[in-house]
């Protein structure tokens, strides 16, 4: 029986495949203790209740919840608006373009299994939402303003314009039973409004962090609308939560993930970390890594407050698109990368290549294969080919795209996070970055309380008109 397990392949990691380049199995050996000691400290933020993500798999309340409410709305509602940023809105894409048919929001209504279309609003740029509210039909749609502080004036901004158009579009009528929140359960302004205004939310655990929060009720409720099975996903979660218990830097996938990439950084120079699905599907999870892996280890500071700059860059390509845009760089340019490919071993579907112009030799080899296998092979020749130029690689393989095995990667890839943070002895939680540029914005847009440092004036010498 097919093992419904994901599977990890570092092989071209390692000196010996990559003709001395590379980690040498040595150096991952000794660096066993290292990853001991930095699961020893992961368990114990665990235990300080600072890692809410790893109990996600656990709500099984909420599930039905959602479930509940996802009912009771599906015959009045079209269509769903995700309004949200960064933790709060990559999760939930990485989720729809993986789960559901590919072109969802074009397929007609029977095609959808009369499920709403959903979109996800995680910019602001007006030409974007201008259009779409002008087509919406907002009786009939559902607004899900997802903020855990409550506060981002991105989706704060959003949320008034929506608001005035549900207002507007409902005459009289209360508009209210068309937006939903998602938010912190005791704090922040959209837990205010909910309060005062009666209107429906769902919780953020306090102790998960926005980019952490794809299996929590952020990611989960839109899911849900579009009929992804979040049981299963969490099923998913669940088993990677086991397997990645131990602290065997050999057993556990999560730890030799982030071992490996945190040993290529600090060892090797390689600052550079590509995710590289070969999946149409899986590109937007390798967008959602993008963030967690940045945002999470991109610090100043270490743990013991010494300045550090520390943190991995990661970059997302599409394989084969980007074997014709970005893999000559990655062949031989700098060696300051490594390269993760995530592959699906078992499409849902395929296409069979007709064996014609059999006479000639240039198309003949095409036929008879299929797309998939041609996909397949572009993956393994890249691998190859990075190998012979002593390039790193490795593969993140899922027997099948399901929910099941989702929820396994993407719980994965969390741990790992939690783990290369330790590794760095840098602290995966916090944002200071982020929340400088928030309190900035909030100074420029004239919010009281706030205050932006002067900028100097452009000097005209240094700008080409
Ligand atoms: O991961 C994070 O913490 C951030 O990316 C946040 O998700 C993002 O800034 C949006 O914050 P909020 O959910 O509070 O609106």
């Amino acid at each position: 029986m097919m093992s419904a397990r994901i599977v990890l392949d570092y092989n071209r990691m390692l000196a010996p495949n990559l003709g001395g380049n590379g980690i040498h199995p040595e150096l991952l050996d000794t660096s066993a203790d290292r990853f001991r000691a930095a699961a020893a400290v992961v368990d114990q933020w665990r235990r300080d209740g600072r890692l809410g993500f790893y109990d996600l798999p656990e709500q099984g309340e909420s599930v039905d919840q959602i479930n509940r409410f996802v009912a009771s709305k599906r015959a009045e509602v079209d269509d769903v608006v995700v309004l949200g940023i960064g933790g709060s809105a990559l999760g939930t894409i990485s989720l729809h373009n993986a789960l559901c048919t590919p072109g969802w929001n074009e397929l007609r209504p029977e095609e959808r299994g009369y499920l709403p279309r959903l979109y996800v609003l995680d910019n602001i740029d007006p030409t974007t939402i201008a259009p779409l509210l002008d087509r919406l039909d907002l009786r009939r749609t559902l607004v899900n303003v997802i903020s855990k502080s409550g506060s981002t004036a991105e989706t704060m901004a959003q949320y008034l314009i929506v608001r005035q158009r549900l207002a507007e579009a409902f005459q009289d009528d209360d508009f209210r039973g068309n937006l939903v929140f998602t938010t912190d359960p005791a704090s922040g302004l959209l837990r205010q409004i909910a309060e005062a205004e009666g209107i429906t939310t769902f919780p953020v655990p306090p102790n998960v962090g926005g980019r952490f929060s794809v299996l929590s009720p952020v990611g989960l409720l839109p899911a849900a609308f579009v009929g992804i099975d979040i049981a299963a996903l969490l099923d998913g979660a669940r088993a990677a939560v086991e397997r990645c218990r131990s602290y065997d830097l050999y057993q556990n996938p999560a730890g030799i993930f982030a071992t490996l990439q945190f040993l290529a950084d600090t060892e090797l120079q390689a600052r550079l970390h590509v995710m590289m699905p070969y999946s149409d599907r899986l590109y937007s999870t390798a967008d959602w890594f993008r963030q967690l892996w940045a945002e999470s280890l991109g610090k100043r500071y270490d743990l013991a407050g010494n300045e550090v700059y520390r943190g991995p860059t990661p970059i997302k390509a599409l394989g084969a698109t980007d074997q014709h845009s970005q893999t000559q760089l990655y062949m031989e340019g700098p060696f300051d990368k490594t390269i993760t490919f995530l592959t699906v071993r078992n499409r849902e579907r395929d296409l069979h290549i007709p064996p014609l112009y059999q006479n000639d030799d240039a198309l003949a080899y095409l036929g008879g294969h299929t797309l998939g296998a041609l996909l397949d092979a572009e993956q393994e020749a890249t691998a190859r080919a990075l190998a012979a130029q002593g390039r790193m690689s490795m593969k993140i393989e899922l027997p099948e795209l399901n929910p099941f095995t989702l929820g396994q990667l993407l719980m994965t890839l969390q741990i790992a996070t939690v783990y290369a943070g330790a590794l760095y002895q840098i602290d995966p939680l916090d944002q200071p970055g982020v929340e400088l540029g928030k309190r900035l914005t909030f100074a420029l847009m004239k919010r009281p309380g706030y205050e932006a440092p002067p900028a100097p004036e452009p000097d005209p010498r240094w700008i080409v008109r």
